[in-house]
């Protein structure tokens, strides 16, 4: 705190910092300070502020502890699984997108916030850091952890967006608590409002001490149709999204009441076993130095500053594998597996490489000898313009590193994201080709 107090620039996921056009002279990297950790104490849920969404997605713990609302929220907020482990619990709800599905999640669970400060630390309930985080933060204060208290027994989510990589129009969260046939306790809360995501307490008091029938959960839905202050602009106009609210509200309720009386969590789509721990931090501060890790085997040593890129650093020294498109993390084409983790290279600092070891296109196979992936990607004939094919490749070699027989749903989460093209038809097929050809 005293250096940040000082100008330094924390760094946490790292995903808006790249994004912006901030000025970085240097850096502190926060992962360092070991708030990674997911942990039960006293039957709260004890998430560290820098835990990625896509840890949050696999966590044993954070799956019965929400219902499985927390990680369908992170996976539904951010539709890229590079950018998920990256960006951290703590950035989302602080600088994320106002129509953010990880802030309605955390409304409805009634997460509180912990907040270091350099006297004290404070406390804030969700209903209050979430209106404005600035508030909370003021005077050099950092999230330290975020607890979620008590499971509920049924959660639902509930969107509309124009592409399902969009941020939604509308969105609805839904928490439900039973006490014998009849809910104790309902927390419902919609993003697409003026202002931030936030909890129709009207909506909720009228299904409280209720059986859930259909008839009160319609009314419930008129409720928030009634009470939200709908946002008007561009993507669309708050008569639509008032129509949207009623019509997910009334979705987000019947499913959360009957995931509740089965005592049933929301499906969220994953993998059998994580390919993305994020290693720990391997300088915690940096300005701009030479930096030494180990690419495709070999050791690379080069110069780099605060703001340096995985990609331009890759780039430079003259290995053109990892692709530069978007620039800001939306189409994967330069993922590369950093220790054995794909990420965007684009969004990843250079110096989170330090002491590492990345795998790029080229240490996998040649024309000559290519790797079994390589190999059956060009017999399904599984490319289209080809920009992608060395993220897809990469892709698919963590997949298989840490699910050796996937599902055809597991392949397809795990390629998620990498191809702008679309068609993952040839590539999925591919890669299960792949994972049977290995078996053999
Ligand atoms: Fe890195 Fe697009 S995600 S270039
Ligand atoms: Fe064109 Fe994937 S981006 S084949």
């Amino acid at each position: 705190m005293e250096l940040a107090a000082q100008g330094v620039v924390p760094l946490g996921g790292g995903t808006r910092l790249l994004a912006s056009a901030r000025e970085v002279p240097n850096l502190l990297d926060l992962v360092g300070l070991g708030l990674s950790t997911v942990q039960v104490e006293d039957e709260d849920l004890v998430i560290g502020a820098t835990t990625t969404l896509q840890d949050l997605v696999e966590s044993p713990l954070v799956y019965p502890a929400t219902a499985g609302l927390l990680p369908l929220a992170c996976r539904t907020a951010a539709a890229s699984r590079t950018i998920r482990g990256m960006a951290t619990l703590a950035g989302e709800a602080v600088q994320g997108d106002p129509d953010g599905e990880v802030a309605a999640a955390l409304l409805v669970l009634n997460a509180v916030f912990v907040v270091a400060h350099p006297q004290e630390p404070r406390e804030s309930p969700a209903l209050r850091f979430l209106r404005d985080p600035s508030a909370d933060l003021e005077g050099g204060g950092v999230v330290q952890t975020v607890m979620i208290p008590g499971a509920p027994h049924g959660a639902a989510l509930e969107r509309a967006a124009a592409l399902p990589s969009l941020p939604p129009l509308m969105s609805v969260a839904v928490t439900t608590t039973f006490s014998g046939e009849r809910l104790s306790r309902v927390r419902l809360a919609v993003t697409g409002l003026e202002g931030r995501p936030a909890r129709i307490i009207e909506a909720e008091a009228h299904v409280e001490r209720t059986a859930g029938d259909d008839e009160v959960l319609r009314e419930a839905a008129e409720c928030v149709a009634r009470e939200g202050r709908f946002r008007e602009d561009a993507r669309a106009s708050a008569d639509q999204r008032r129509k949207l609210a009623t019509v997910l509200t009334l979705r987000a309720l019947r499913s959360a009441v009957e995931r509740g009386k089965r005592r049933e969590p929301a499906q969220v789509p994953r993998l059998r076993s994580p390919t993305s721990r994020r290693a720990a931090a391997p300088l915690p501060y940096f300005t701009s130095g030479r930096l030494e890790l180990k690419v495709n085997g070999r050791k690379l040593r080069a110069e780099a500053e605060a703001r340096t890129t995985l990609l331009d650093l890759l780039r430079g020294t003259g290995i053109f594998g990892a692709k530069s498109g978007c620039g800001a993390g939306r189409c994967g084409a330069c993922t590369v597996l950093l220790d054995g983790r794909p990420v965007a290279s684009c969004m990843t600092l250079a110096v989170r490489a330090q002491g590492q070891t990345v795998l790029t296109i080229e240490g996998l196979g040649t024309s000559e000898r290519p790797h079994l992936l390589q190999k059956v990607f060009a017999d399904a004939g599984a490319v289209q313009c080809g920009f992608c094919t060395p993220a897809l490749v990469l892709g698919a070699r963590a997949l298989l590193d840490a699910v050796p027989d996937p599902t055809e749903e597991e392949v397809r989460e795990a390629l998620t994201g990498l191809c702008r093209c679309t068609g993952y038809a040839k590539p999925t097929a591919a890669v299960i080709e792949a994972a049977s050809r290995r078996g053999r």
